[in-house]
């Protein structure tokens, strides 16, 4: 006891940092996941208590599953997660399923690199607030087999790249706002008719537009539901939808279809629901004869061929419900119509019927609603005695006669067929909150909206039916071993798209409350359809509510009334203490939150005026001050994941701005650090520099003695990843000549038209990045000099630069003029033939192609030379002048090379003479990278294609 309590106050710390780092070196998850799942969390709120400590795998985090010490999934739905999606979630490659739904408050855009998840299986995030296109990096997703995304609010096309999905068995895009043709390929681009092996294609509720592609349909496909519905599509419907015997859901309904609907729309026996309603639907009604199993049938509100009744839909055996409001029927209803045997509503309103309606005697019990209002039907008369079938003819002949008062004469209130079942128990009064199950146990419920797309049935009444959907919603529970005591089903009504919704009440088994991972796999049966409900359900959605009691009381504010009374009658005095300290960490709170507006209102506040370097607040253009804590943020604290790339100048890192915007940080390393005024000349002369070719600076940090540079992230990594293949990019010859063509621009921007006009001195295929759309973008003109007027056009300076590319001529005279750029400049036009590195094998590549070359023979000779990725299949139109114009770059002597404003001029010639407007720069021969531009912002970041590390003039050359 005595040496114990003696001991070292020094030593405990000790032992207590041992046993710590004992704890971390046991750590079970992957040291890449870790950083991953940090990031991850550092861009949420409300993530589960669990989510501390180091070791998502080993400390069991809630929602994260892991297979060997790699995360395998994420699945946190319903938790009131707020915030966004961090890119890094690309760093997870063995990630098999993300699971997001029902967290309405997180959204943002959905990051490019999520297409380097390449064995992602199920993909869901129904229900939150994910705006932004839909990045075509989806389509790299080769393993995907589920993806919802519905109820969001993403916008843009359809990625085209989704074809590529060969494995997808399950696509919900339903209820977004995405706009557009529904893409199919062309050859040379994907689309959604290579889907051959999906079953469903739910894209309802968009804002999708142009004609059905009748390419789009095919006999080889194996879809069950077609839910098209409310949508800006038009031209009429393509016959090779009735190729698809598969079909069982078909949705066209809500959309501006014209043209009459084609007549082989009956070889689909399988089909029980067909909605065509409310388009513009042309010629005769279509004659559905023969699709015996047909349930729902809506075709209401079209321009159809007025017509009598027709025959064949008194022989659709399967009817439960007729939907032809507006159809221009005219004539009277035959009476066998009535005894279909599961008829259940028939809505005929607003057209022509006439004559006398009789129902006969042979109709059903199940039959509950006949709505004929506005027709002109002159007689009815109910049988006394017989069950009564809600019959409405408001605003016809036999209604406008004087003196009825008759009750279809009405227009009866919506009457709220409320279905439960009676409770074999005594339900209790329970506690705020809490419900009394169909078991009659106080609990708090998981809830949310079920909501049936296409029912087979008009109304949920039938107790058979309400029987069957609550044990098939328990039946896919308890197979996945879920503590679920009872659902229960409440308040239908359908919504103003014809779906039917439910509220679903789930009660959990043992205790009064769900925990965290129940209430996940829950929705998680319930957002991937695991829960697969029978006929007559069909498709669905169901919309989760977000799960406040997991600690077995309410967690949100209803309930933190009673929770401070019973504090304060037990414990008066501490809850007094409690509010106190309360009250001053809101003040130190508040205090720092106004130091930190004061800061970002006046972002040089912190300029190092302590140093005597003389520097005051920098004049920027455009750029903005980070502070060190905000990058620290933005970084993961600088984490080895994110560290991109070095060189001798130091680290640069990858970060993620709460805008989602992707940044490069360069981050001085000590030795590296220049003084103050360096720093600020450097920062104002980069913030000064805006052209589409450069790579932009954002801002900068100079705080806690760190310099860093802010730049934009360039998605699609350096030229020379692409031309040794690295990077996967393909670059054929026009996208070579538009690459040159850029970098040609940025570079004669810093020379002409920059003040003061910059040399750049390390040109390379390093420094030249390419982004979402193959643009080219000169990187790391920071490190250059000016060209000070008093200079008269050279600098004389330490030689800088890389080995290969450097100018024989500066290298000798140690005089800089812009002419040393132009030379490296022709080196990289010879690399961009070649994709071969300026010396390789001791061979240098300048000397190689001068004596190689005959300019009599076809292609100069240079067959050999030329890299096959540049298509040597095609002509290769230009090229001859390409290499005369490298050759010029290249020359001994700097007076003799062209300025590079010459250069782009000969380049812009070169892409006209091979068939290119040159000022379409982007433009590219293949579509596919058009839609990427349009419909997706970003290219997945991939750690190995990516390489800022050339991006740093080398402090010191090797002579050559
Ligand atoms: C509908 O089609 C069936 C079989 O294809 C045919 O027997 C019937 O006469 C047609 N009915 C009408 C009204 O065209
Ligand atoms: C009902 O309408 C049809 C077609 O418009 C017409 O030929 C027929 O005479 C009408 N029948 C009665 C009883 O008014
Ligand atoms: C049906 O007719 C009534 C009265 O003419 C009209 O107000 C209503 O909008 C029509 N409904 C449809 C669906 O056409
Ligand atoms: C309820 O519906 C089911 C299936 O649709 C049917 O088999 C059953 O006969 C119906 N029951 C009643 C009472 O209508």
């Amino acid at each position: 006891m005595r040496c114990y309590s003696e001991m070292n106050p020094k030593i405990l710390v000790f032992l207590l940092v041992a046993s710590l780092q004992i704890c971390s070196i046991a750590a079970r998850t992957d040291i890449d996941d870790v950083a991953a799942v940090k990031a991850l969390k550092g861009m949420w709120e409300n993530t589960p208590p669990s989510w501390e400590g180091q070791d998502p795998c080993g400390d069991q985090w809630d929602g994260i599953k892991c297979i060997n010490s790699r995360v395998n999934s994420i699945q946190l739905s319903s938790m009131g997660l707020k915030g966004q999606l961090s890119g890094y979630i690309s760093d997870l490659q063995e990630l098999q399923t993300i699971d997001l739904s029902y967290n309405k408050d997180l959204g943002g855009p959905l990051p490019t690199s999520i297409g380097s998840l390449k064995k992602l299986e199920n993909l869901i995030m129904v229900g939150c607030g994910f705006f932004g296109p839909i990045p075509d990096s989806i389509g790299s997703l080769q393993q995907l087999v589920f993806l919802s995304l519905n109820s969001n609010k993403f916008s843009g096309q359809i990625p085209p790249s989704i074809g590529n999905l060969s494995q997808l068995f399950w696509l919900d895009l339903t209820d977004n706002k995405l706009e557009g043709p529904i893409p199919i390929s062309t050859g040379t681009t994907p689309g959604l008719d290579m889907l051959i092996k999906t079953k469903h294609f739910h894209l309802g509720k968009n804002q999708l537009s142009g004609r059905i592609p009748p390419e789009l349909f095919s006999s080889d496909m194996r879809l069950k539901h077609v839910l098209f519905d409310s949508n800006k599509l038009t031209g009429s419907i393509p016959s090779t939808l009735g190729l698809v015997q598969t079909l069982e859901v078909v949705r066209l309904d809500r959309n501006s279809l014209t043209g009459p609907v084609p007549s082989n729309l009956n070889k689909l026996t399988n089909v029980s629901d067909l909605f065509l309603s409310n388009n513009k639907l042309s010629g005769p009604l279509p004659n559905l004869t023969g699709m015996n199993i047909l349930s729902y049938l809506d075709m209401s509100n079209n321009s159809f061929d007025a017509s009598n009744f027709p025959p064949w839909i008194s022989t659709l055996q399967s009817l439960t419900t007729l939907v032809m409001e507006n159809t221009q029927l005219q004539g009277q209803i035959p009476t066998r119509f009535f005894s279909l045997p599961y008829l259940q509503t028939v809505d005929l309103s607003n057209n022509t019927l006439n004559g006398t309606l009789d129902i006969g005697t042979s109709y059903r019990d199940r039959l509950q609603l006949i709505d004929l209002r506005n027709n002109l039907i002159a007689e009815y008369s109910p049988i006394p005695g017989q069950k009564q079938v809600e019959v409405i003819l408001v605003n016809n002949l036999v209604c406008k006669e004087t003196g009825v008062s008759a009750d279809y004469c009405t227009i009866p209130r919506p009457n709220s067929s409320n279905v439960s079942l009676p409770n074999n128990c005594e339900p209790i009064p329970c506690r705020s909150n809490q419900i009394s199950s169909p078991k009659c146990k106080c609990a708090y419920p998981y809830t949310g909206l079920l909501v049936f797309i296409a029912p087979s049935f008009s109304v949920l009444d039938n107790k058979t039916n309400y029987i069957l959907l609550v044990q098939q919603l328990m039946d896919s529970f308890s197979s996945k071993q879920l503590p679920v005591d009872s659902v229960s089903i409440s308040n239908q009504r359908k919504d103003p798209f014809s779906y039917l919704e439910l509220k679903l009440e789930v009660f959990p088994s043992n205790q009064d409350h769900f925990n965290r991972s129940v209430i996940s796999q829950i929705a998680f049966v319930l957002s991937n359809a695991n829960f697969n409900p029978t006929k007559p359900f069909g498709p669905y959605f169901f919309h989760g509510d977000s799960y406040q009691y997991f600690a077995g009381e309410a967690t949100g504010s209803n309930n933190s009334l009673n929770t401070s009374i019973i504090i304060g009658a037990v414990a008066g005095g501490f809850a007094l203490v409690l509010l106190l300290l309360l009250a001053g960490v809101y003040a130190y709170h508040q205090k720092k939150r106004a130091e930190r507006a004061t800061e970002r209102n006046n972002p040089f506040a912190h300029w190092d005026s302590t140093q005597s370097s003389g520097a005051g607040v920098p004049q920027l253009k455009g750029a903005r001050c980070f502070s060190f804590e905000e990058l620290k943020k933005y970084t993961s604290n600088f984490s080895e994941a994110n560290n991109i790339g070095s060189g001798g100048y130091g680290k640069v890192y990858r970060g993620i701005l709460p805008s989602g915007e992707l940044i490069a940080i360069k981050r001085a390393q000590q030795i590296s650090l220049q003084g103050g005024l360096e720093f600020k000349t450097e920062i104002e002369l980069l913030s000064r520099v805006h052209h589409k070719n450069l790579v932009s600076l954002l801002g900068f940090c100079f705080d806690q003695g760190e310099q860093m540079l802010i730049y934009e992230f360039v998605p699609n990594g350096s030229l020379r990843d692409s031309l040794s293949g690295k990077s996967g990019t393909r670059l054929d010859w026009i996208r070579r000549l538009k690459i040159a063509l850029g970098s040609a621009r940025g570079l004669a921007y810093l020379h002409e038209l920059a003040n003061p006009p910059i040399i750049h001195r390390d040109i390379k295929t390093t420094n030249i990045l390419l982004d979402e759309c193959l643009n080219a973008k000169v990187a790391d003109f920071g490190l250059s000099k000016l060209m000070g007027d008093t200079e008269k056009g050279h600098v004389t300076t330490q030689v800088k630069g890389t080995m290969g590319y450097l100018d024989p001529e500066y290298y000798m005279t140690q005089l800089l003029t812009e002419k040393s750029d132009v030379y490296s400049f022709g080196v990289v036009m010879l690399e961009l033939l070649t994709a071969r590195k300026p010396i390789e094998r001791g061979k240098y590549i300048v000397r190689e192609v001068k004596m190689a070359m005959d300019r009599k023979k076809d292609l100069y000779n240079l067959h050999e030379f030329l890299d096959p990725g540049i298509g040597l299949e095609t002509t290769l139109k230009g090229l001859n002048k390409f290499v005369d114009l490298a050759l010029e770059c290249v020359k001994e002597s700097g007076a003799d090379r062209p300025k590079m404003g010459e250069v782009v001029k000969e380049i812009e010639d070169i892409l006209q003479l091979a068939g290119l407007n040159p000022n379409n720069e982007s433009a590219s021969t293949s579509a596919s990278y058009e839609e990427a531009a349009k419909g997706s912002p970003r290219h997945p970041y991939s750690k190995d294609s990516f390489d800022y590390s050339g991006a740093f003039p080398p402090s010191k050359i090797q002579p050559q």
